[in-house]
């Protein structure tokens, strides 16, 4: 993946030079990326020696807004898992700066990095992977509340449905 490339909004500033072509770009983003690269070592032979590398990403920029949503399409392959993982820091960039609301996430503690995912997450686009068919749906999604201490479990016992702590009941 070399850009998500689509033209900024008139009032937006002028996209990043380096990266070439269009440049979304938001006031006060959510999420900053810039110039973010990605290259996987290919290895062969017996000693598994690197003979070469797959850029999967290579000088990917883009903002985030509060409320927006970004949609990254492209061919099979192209990079958009790899700039998903990155994004979560599941894997290291090979360069390049990602900021979440102000604060560089690359070089960022790995004990940082846990505390943030509270706020960054993924959502796996394999059903089966994301899924497990031998939990209930509320077991499912409690699990990530759960974990980031978000789960209310004296809501549960009193009305038999537990909401997160941050979230509202849904009016009907
Ligand atoms: N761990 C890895 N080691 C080596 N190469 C990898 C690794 N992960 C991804 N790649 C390569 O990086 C490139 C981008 O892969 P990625 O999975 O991000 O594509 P994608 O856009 O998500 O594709 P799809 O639409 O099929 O899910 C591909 O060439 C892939 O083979
Ligand atoms: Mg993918």
């Amino acid at each position: 993946m070399t850009e998500t490339a689509a033209p900024p909004p008139a009032e937006a500033p002028a996209g990043n030079p380096q990266a070439g072509g269009a440049t979304m770009l938001v006031t006060n983003p959510v999420l900053q990326v810039r110039n973010l690269v990605k290259c996987f070592p290919i290895r062969s032979g017996l000693l598994r020696r690197v003979t070469g590398q797959v850029e999967a990403v290579t000088g990917l920029c883009f903002d985030v807004g509060r409320g927006e949503t970004l949609g990254v399409v492209g061919e099979s392959g192209c990079g958009k898992s790899t700039t998903g993982r990155l994004l979560l820091r599941l894997i290291e960039p090979t360069s390049g700066s990602i900021r979440f609301k102000g604060e560089e996430l690359v070089g960022a503690s790995s004990a940082r990095i846990r505390a943030l995912r509270r706020s960054i997450q993924i959502v796996f686009q394999d059903p089966y992977a994301s899924l497990n068919p031998r939990m209930t749906v509320q077991a499912i999604l409690a699990e990530p509340l759960r974990v980031h201490g978000l789960w209310c479990e004296g809501g549960a016992r009193r009305s038999g449905t537990s909401w997160p702590r941050s979230a509202s009941t849904p009016s009907t």
